[in-house]
């Protein structure tokens, strides 16, 4: 992290951090009603469970980013930091331990999508190397 005072711990996601999750999700508005987050990180839980990253400092648990490999692209989702500590580094931080899991893996590039609603956060990814590409964004709920 940037800053010398934010010495954060990036580890997997443990079953005692749930509660701390969803409230950081909310606070970074990233629960849309068609999400249940619960049942999303119980889902995780089960598929690929080390690649779902949390960001503690102090205990506190203050990032999240949910990574996945289906064997073609990575995929990034739930990308959060607190926002009282947000621009000192830490979405960087995230962002980076997952890229290092999906290389390890063989991952040769990340996909992620952002919300119509959240365009302020496509100037964040641009500083992290990622270009919008030139694609439209299909989707189909089996559930
Ligand atoms: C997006 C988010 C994860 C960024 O985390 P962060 O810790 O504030 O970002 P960082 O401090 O690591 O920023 C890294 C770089 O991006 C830049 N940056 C951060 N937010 C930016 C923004 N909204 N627009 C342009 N640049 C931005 C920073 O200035 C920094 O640049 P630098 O390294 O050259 O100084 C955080 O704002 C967040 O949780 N937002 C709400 C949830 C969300 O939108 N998640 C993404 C869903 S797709």
């Amino acid at each position: 992290v940037r800053d010398a005072d934010l010495d954060m711990v990036i580890r997997p996601y443990a079953d005692g951090d749930e509660a701390a999750v969803v409230r950081l999700w909310n606070e970074c508005k990233l629960i849309a009603p068609a999400n249940d987050p619960r049942a999303d990180i119980a889902a995780k839980v089960q598929i690929q469970p080390g690649l779902f990253l949390v960001g503690e400092i102090d205990g506190r648990v203050v990032a999240t980013v949910m990574a996945g490999y289906e064997g073609h692209r990575g995929w990034i989702n739930y990308l959060a930091v607190a926002p009282d500590i947000q621009r000192r580094g830490i979405g960087r931080q995230m962002m980076i331990a997952a890229e290092t899991q999906l290389r390890a893996l063989g991952c040769p590039k990340i996909n992620l999508q952002v919300r119509t609603a959240n365009p302020g956060v496509i100037g964040f990814y641009r500083h992290l190397g990622f270009d919008v590409d030139d694609v439209t964004s299909l989707g189909k709920r089996l559930d």
